[in-house]
């Protein structure tokens, strides 16, 4: 546990060197005890007295209802709304998604409690101990009629940003103010759909033998290409930012571990501002050993996103209900289509063609979209790419095909993927044909020659997925905190 400028020796004594090197008047000694010595405390540091509202014994305002009439709870929240009519107030405290109304008759509250409350700023955060009483007119049949309450933290006026408003706030301002627009239910449901999409697909992972693994994100050479990437000073050196963990889970496809999967972040220094780009994304990153094709890595493909999709539709229910959409469960397996198809099937429907070789266009990828959506498919493969507009990593299939693929949902791309090189040479020469250094990725090669089965595997985009899922715009609705071209803050 080193802290910046401390060396290993000066960290192993760390207890002694902390005591020992401040004044003696900064302390004094506490009357607690931990592990045999005094706690220290520094002096005219005004300590938060204890809670007079016990929070450990706080009620979540969601689980309260009618039948909780009588019962002596603590509630505690944000103040999302005061009306006070005079002989009564009511507050409307706010907790995750829900609200509970507290109510003020004034002269059988006492006069404390009602002008904590009454008069504390929208979003303050306040604790209250009071009886749940059931009433007809507050939402969810009830409401909470306070022996005391106290402010715990005042929200200043005025707010960056409503959090209740009718009005529409623009993106930048959402994006500054994160944590108040989080508190909006619609936007916390988002996060909540992302947290399900996770777990749901680790789960099924788990299930199927996968096991997950941590690459490292600092990397001494260009897992992608060169352009795209991010330079850190690491000491004397230049490193990198990993633009994904390719080719560490390929390195595991050496060890026995036959499946592996990292939730993964991808740091790229594309400089274009998109509604589907990010400078910093995460994905599922999986890799399988001994398979036959890529058809094999296909399978635990669709039935990944059959398993995230199932999930948060059983599991995300009040979620989607707040955000007034249906997420589609798509059958399985995939339709399969090929490059060639594709290409052909969209020519009538783009403006400017694309030519054989290239990668398809944006345009393109929307034209075949619209085509499956039409044929009653949201999910499809695109199979069979040419391999000049993949990867070195990708294993070429006679003279100008690849073993890659896409999976596209209505029109957008959310993974890429492929069976891999297994053999060094082959590797080596294709490597060599990218114009890049086989010195560089020498530790990477070195594993192809002591043993490697073959292998496939791909990267599905979590910010693209959810994104598709919920039909959300722009893909920065999707991650808390975006990287992009113009935001590294907060
Ligand atoms: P690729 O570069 O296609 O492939 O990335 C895989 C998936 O990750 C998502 N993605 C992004 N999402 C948001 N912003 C970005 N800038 C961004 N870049 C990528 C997409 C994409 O389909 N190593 C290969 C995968 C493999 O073959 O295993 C790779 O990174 O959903």
């Amino acid at each position: 546990m080193g802290e910046a400028g401390e060396s290993a020796e000066e960290d192993s004594d760390r207890s002694t060197l902390e005591f020992a090197s401040l004044s003696p008047d900064l302390f004094d000694a506490a009357p607690d005890v931990v592990a045999g010595r005094p706690v220290p405390f520094i002096k005219d540091v005004p300590i938060p007295s204890a809670m007079s509202i016990p929070l450990s014994e706080r009620v979540a305002i969601p689980e309260l209802g009618p039948d909780d009439d009588g019962r002596e709870v603590v509630v505690a929240g944000w103040i999302q709304e005061v009306r006070d009519l005079g002989g009564i107030a009511f507050v409307e405290l706010r907790q995750g998604t829900e609200t509970g109304q507290i109510v003020l008759p004034k002269g059988k509250v006492d006069e404390d409690t009602v002008d904590t409350l009454v008069e504390a700023n929208r979003e303050s955060v306040a604790a209250i101990a009071g009886t749940v009483q059931e009433s007809d007119e507050a939402p969810g049949g009830f409401e909470v009629l306070p022996d005391e309450a106290e402010l715990l933290n005042e929200a200043q006026t005025p707010l960056p940003m409503g959090v209740v408003d009718r009005v529409d706030t623009d993106v930048d301002t959402r994006l500054e103010n994160r944590f108040l627009d989080v508190r909006k239910p619609e936007v916390q449901a988002i996060f909540a759909v992302r947290a399900a999409a996770v777990e749901g697909g680790r789960q099924w992972l788990q299930e199927e033998g996968f096991t997950e693994f941590t690459s490292p994100n600092i990397i001494g050479a260009a897992s992608e290409g060169g352009t795209d990437i991010f330079e850190v000073q690491y000491f004397e050196e230049t490193a990198y930012l990993s633009q994904s963990p390719q080719l560490y889970k390929q390195m595991m496809m050496a060890t026995g571990l036959d499946k592996v999967f990292e939730i993964a972040k991808y740091f790229r220094a594309e400089s274009h501002n998109t509604r589907r780009h990010l400078n910093e994304s995460s994905a599922f990153d999986c890799e399988v050993a001994f398979i036959d094709d890529e058809d094999d890595v296909l399978w635990v493909l669709e039935n990944l996103v059959h398993a995230i999709t199932s999930f948060v539709d059983e599991n995300c229910t009040e979620e989607l209900e707040l955000l007034d959409h249906e997420v589609t469960v798509p059958d399985t397996p995939f339709p399969r289509v090929t490059y060639d198809e594709a290409l052909d099937w969209t020519a009538d429907d783009v403006e400017e063609e694309v030519a054989w070789g290239e990668d398809l266009s944006t345009e393109a990828e929307y034209a075949l979209g619209d085509i499956m959506e039409e044929k009653g498919h949201e999910y499809y493969f695109i199979t069979k790419y040419p391999d000049e507009c993949k990867p070195f990593y990708a294993q070429p299939e006679g003279e100008e095909l690849s073993r890659s693929f896409d999976l596209g949902k209505s029109g957008m791309e959310v993974t890429s993927g492929a069976q891999r090189v297994h053999d060094p040479d082959l590797l080596r020469q294709r490597i060599e044909e990218m114009g890049a250094d086989t010195e560089d990725f020498e530790d990477y090669l070195k594993p192809f020659t002591y043993g490697m089965p073959p292998h496939g595997g791909f990267g599905l985009g979590i910010e693209r997925i959810v994104m598709e899922m919920l039909d959300l715009h722009n893909i920065r609705e999707a991650v808390l905190f975006p990287r992009d071209r113009d935001r590294l803050r907060p």
